[in-house]
C-alpha cells in the first residue's frame, strides 16, 4: 500500500484533465453566495410594471450596483395574467413582454426574477402554479429567468381545506410543495435559483434546503421602520446553522433608503444583514437613489462580510440589555464583529467591554471599524466605544 499511494499520486500528476472522473468535475454551487439584486416589492408593491424593472436594471449599472454584486432584478406578485385553454401562463397588460424583458436585463449583465406560488392564486390574488408547476417552470426556462420566489399565500387554503386542523399533515403538504417546484424547475435544465416564502413556518431552515431551496424566509414580511428590522435580526439568532453555501437564511428584503430610516439606520440594517450572510434583495426607489443610500448599499467591505466564502452565518455571542454583539468567522481565518446599540438612547460601553474571546477574536487580530473606514490596530475588551440610539459598530479582524 505505501508504494501503491506514490505511484498513484505519480499516474494521476500524469493524466490529462480531461481523463479526471466526472465526478471530479465538480458543478459549480447555485447561490454559492447569498444572492444580491434588487426586487420590486417594498418599494412598487403591485403596480410595477415592465418599465419599472427595466428602468431599475439601467439604475443598477449606472449607480454602479450592479459592479458591487447586485445582479438579480426580480419581479414580485402582481406581474401574473390568465392561463388559456391548454393552462399556459400569459402575463398581464403590465408586463407585456417578458422574453423581451429578460433579453434586455440579460444584455446589461444581470439576471431576472420572477414570483409565483404552490397555491392557485398568489397573495395579491394573482394566477399561482398550483397544477401547472411543470408548464409554469417551463415557461420560465423559456423567457430566461434565472430567481423563482415561491410564495405560500394561496396554498393555505388548500392546506387547511385538504387537512383541517391537521397540523403535521398541512406541513408536509407544504414540503411537498416545495419539492414538486423545486423538481420541475431542475427538470428544465436551466439554473434557477429557488427562494421560498412561507414565512419561517414549521422551522424551514431545517428542511428547506431537502426541498431545494436556496434560501428561505425566516420571519414575516420586514417594514421599512427599525423595530422591523430589529425583530427580524433578533428573530435570527440560533439560526446560523442551517445556512452555507448554496443554502441561506433569508430574513427579507433590504428596506435600506425606504420610509424614514436614518443613515444609523440604514447602516445597521445592511450591516447586520451582511452579518447573517442574509440575501441582499434592495428594494428601494432606484429613481430615487441619493449618494448616502447608494453609499451603504455598494459599501464594499460590507459586501464583503456578507459574501464571504465560507458562508459562515453570525450568531448571538453577548447581549446586555439593548447591546447586542455578534460575530462570524471569515474565510481568511478573520473574524466579522458586529456591537449593536438596538436601544433609544446614546450607550457608553467601557462597563460592558467587547467580549472579543466569545467572538472568536485572538490576541493581536488587527481590527478595522468598516462603516468608519479606519484601521483601529489591535484592540482589546477595554476599547471605548460609543453607540448612539440604532448604530453598530461594525469590525472587521484580520490575522
Ligand atoms: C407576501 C411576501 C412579500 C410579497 C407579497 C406579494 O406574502 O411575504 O414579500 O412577495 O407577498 O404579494
Amino acid at each position: 500500500m505505501r508504494r501503491l499511494v506514490p505511484a498513484l499520486l505519480a499516474l494521476a500528476v500524469s493524466l490529462p484533465l480531461a481523463a479526471l472522473p466526472v465526478a471530479a468535475q465538480t458543478k459549480p454551487v447555485l447561490a454559492a453566495t447569498p444572492p444580491m439584486g434588487w426586487n420590486s416589492w417594498n418599494w412598487f408593491a403591485g403596480k410595477v410594471t415592465q418599465d419599472d424593472v427595466k428602468a431599475a436594471a439601467d439604475l443598477i449599472v449606472s449607480s454602479g450596483m450592479r459592479d458591487a454584486g447586485y445582479v438579480y432584478v426580480n419581479i414580485d406578485d402582481t406581474w401574473e395574467g390568465k392561463r388559456d385553454a391548454s393552462g399556459v401562463l400569459h402575463t398581464n397588460e403590465k408586463f407585456p413582454d417578458m422574453k423581451g424583458l429578460a433579453d434586455y436585463v440579460h444584455s446589461k449583465g444581470l439576471k431576472l426574477g420572477i414570483y409565483s406560488g404552490p397555491g392557485d392564486l398568489t397573495c395579491a390574488k394573482f394566477e399561482a402554479s398550483l397544477g401547472h408547476e411543470q408548464q409554469d417552470a417551463d415557461l420560465y426556462a423559456s423567457w430566461g429567468i434565472d430567481y423563482l420566489k415561491y410564495d405560500l399565500c394561496g396554498f393555505r387554503k388548500k392546506m387547511d381545506a385538504d387537512a383541517p386542523g391537521d397540523k403535521l399533515k398541512q406541513n408536509q403538504m407544504m414540503r411537498d410543495a416545495y419539492a414538486k417546484m423545486h423538481a420541475a424547475l431542475v427538470k428544465t435544465g436551466r439554473p434557477i435559483v429557488y427562494s421560498l416564502c412561507q414565512y419561517g413556518w414549521d422551522s424551514v431552515w431545517q428542511w428547506g434546503a431537502e426541498v431545494g431551496g436556496n434560501l428561505w424566509r425566516t420571519t414575516d414580511d420586514v417594514k421599512e421602520n427599525f423595530p422591523s428590522i430589529a425583530l427580524i435580526a433578533n428573530s435570527n439568532i440560533g439560526l446560523g446553522k442551517y445556512a452555507g453555501p448554496g443554502h441561506w437564511n433569508d430574513p427579507d428584503m433590504l428596506e435600506v433608503g425606504n420610509g424614514k430610516l436614518t443613515l444609523d439606520e440604514n447602516r445597521t440594517h445592511m450591516g447586520m444583514w451582511a452579518m447573517l450572510a442574509a440575501p441582499l434583495l434592495a428594494g428601494n426607489n432606484l429613481t430615487k437613489l441619493t449618494p448616502e443610500v447608494t453609499g451603504v448599499l455598494t459599501n464594499r467591505e460590507v459586501i464583503a462580510i456578507d459574501q464571504d466564502t465560507l458562508g459562515r452565518e453570525a450568531e448571538r455571542v453577548y447581549q446586555e440589555g439593548p447591546v447586542q454583539i455578534w460575530s462570524r468567522p471569515l474565510a481568511d481565518g478573520g473574524v466579522a464583529y458586529a456591537i449593536i446599540n438596538f436601544g433609544e438612547d446614546q450607550t457608553f460601553l467601557r462597563g460592558i467591554g467587547l467580549h472579543l474571546k466569545e467572538a472568536g477574536v485572538k490576541p493581536g487580530m488587527k481590527a478595522r471599524d468598516v462603516w468608519g473606514a479606519k484601521d483601529l490596530g489591535s484592540i482589546k475588551d477595554d476599547y471605548k466605544v460609543t453607540l448612539k440610539r440604532h448604530e453598530m459598530l461594525l469590525v472587521r479582524f484580520s490575522k
